[in-house]
C-alpha cells in the first residue's frame, strides 16, 4: 500500500480534480501528492449538500490516515458544500477552490459584473456569489450550470461543432448580462477553455480555479514552512472504483495515461 507521510492530499469526485493536481504538481515539484478520486460516487454535482458533506468527510478521513499535511478540495461542488464542515473537523489546513477562484475574478473584473459556471450543486449553493459579495458588495453576479461540459471533457471532446454549439447555448444568457469575467467553477471546465473562450469572445476574462488554487497551495505551504526537502515528489493516485478507466480518462487531463492507480474503499 502506497504511503507517503507529509504529502499534499487532493480529493475530487473523480477524474476532474486532475486539473488541480496538474497545477499543484507543476508549481511544487518537490512535494509528494496523494490524489483521491471518488469514482464510485461521482458525480457530486447532482447530489444534496448532506450527501456531498458525508462523501467529502470520508475522502478527507482516508487521506488523513495517510498522514497528509494539507488537504486540497479540488471539487467545486465539495468546496461549495463541505468546506466549513472540513474546517471544523480536521486539524490540517484545508484549501478549497471557490475562494481562490472568486478572488481571482475580483482582481480581473473592471465592471464588477461576473459570471460563474459550474455544476448544478455549485450554482445552487450560491458559494461563489457569497464570497464575491463579501469581498465586493457591489458585484453583480450571474450563474449558470453547464452539466454537459463534464462528460464532454471526460470524452476528450472539447473542440469542434458539438462542444461549440453546447457552449453557445449554455452561455447565451450569461453573455447578455454584460459580464467581463467568467469563472470556470468546475474541475472539468478548464479543458474546454478554448471553446468557452471562443464563445465568450476576447472581452471576457476566463478564470481557471485550478490555477488560482494551486497558487494558494504554494503560498500556504511556504507561509506555514511546510516545504518538503529538495527531492522529487512522489505521486500516488487512489480511486474508489474502476482504476483502469480512471487511468485512461486521465489522458485528457494530464496528457498521459496513468498506469499505477490503486483502488481504495472509503
Ligand atoms: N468535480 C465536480 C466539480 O468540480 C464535477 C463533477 C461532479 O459533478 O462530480 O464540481
Amino acid at each position: 500500500m502506497a504511503h507517503e507521510p507529509g504529502a499534499i492530499g487532493i480529493f475530487d469526485s473523480g477524474v476532474g480534480g486532475l486539473t488541480v493536481f496538474r497545477e499543484v504538481a507543476h508549481r511544487l515539484p518537490h512535494e509528494s501528492i496523494i490524489y483521491l478520486g471518488d469514482t464510485a460516487r461521482v458525480p457530486y454535482g447532482t447530489k444534496s449538500p448532506e450527501t456531498v458533506i458525508r462523501y467529502a468527510q470520508s475522502c478527507a478521513r482516508l487521506l488523513l490516515q495517510r498522514e497528509v499535511k494539507l488537504l486540497v478540495v479540488a471539487c467545486n461542488t465539495a468546496s461549495a458544500f463541505a468546506l466549513e464542515s472540513l474546517w471544523d473537523t480536521l486539524d490540517v489546513p484545508v484549501i478549497g477552490v471557490i475562494e481562490p477562484g472568486a478572488r481571482a475574478a475580483l482582481r480581473r473584473t473592471e465592471s464588477g459584473r461576473i459570471g460563474i459556471i459550474g455544476t448544478q450543486g455549485t450554482v445552487t449553493s450560491g458559494a461563489y456569489e457569497d464570497i464575491l459579495r463579501q469581498l465586493m458588495p457591489e458585484a453583480v453576479v450571474h450563474s449558470r450550470p453547464c452539466p454537459l461540459f463534464v462528460p464532454l471533457a471526460e470524452e476528450g471532446w472539447v473542440e469542434g461543432d458539438v462542444p461549440l454549439a453546447i457552449a453557445r447555448s449554455y452561455l447565451h444568457d450569461l453573455l447578455e448580462c454584460a459580464i467581463d469575467t467568467l469563472v470556470l467553477g468546475c474541475t472539468h471546465y478548464p479543458l474546454l477553455k478554448r471553446t468557452i473562450g471562443q464563445v465568450a469572445g476576447p472581452g471576457i476574462s476566463l478564470v481557471d480555479s485550478a490555477e488560482e488554487t494551486a497558487d494558494v497551495v504554494k503560498e500556504t505551504i511556504a507561509h506555514l514552512g511546510m516545504q518538503s526537502p529538495e527531492a522529487e515528489g512522489r505521486h500516488t493516485f487512489l480511486v474508489t472504483d474502476a482504476p483502469e478507466s480512471f487511468g485512461r480518462v486521465a489522458r485528457h487531463f494530464l496528457g498521459r495515461e496513468l498506469h499505477e492507480v490503486e483502488w481504495v474503499d472509503v
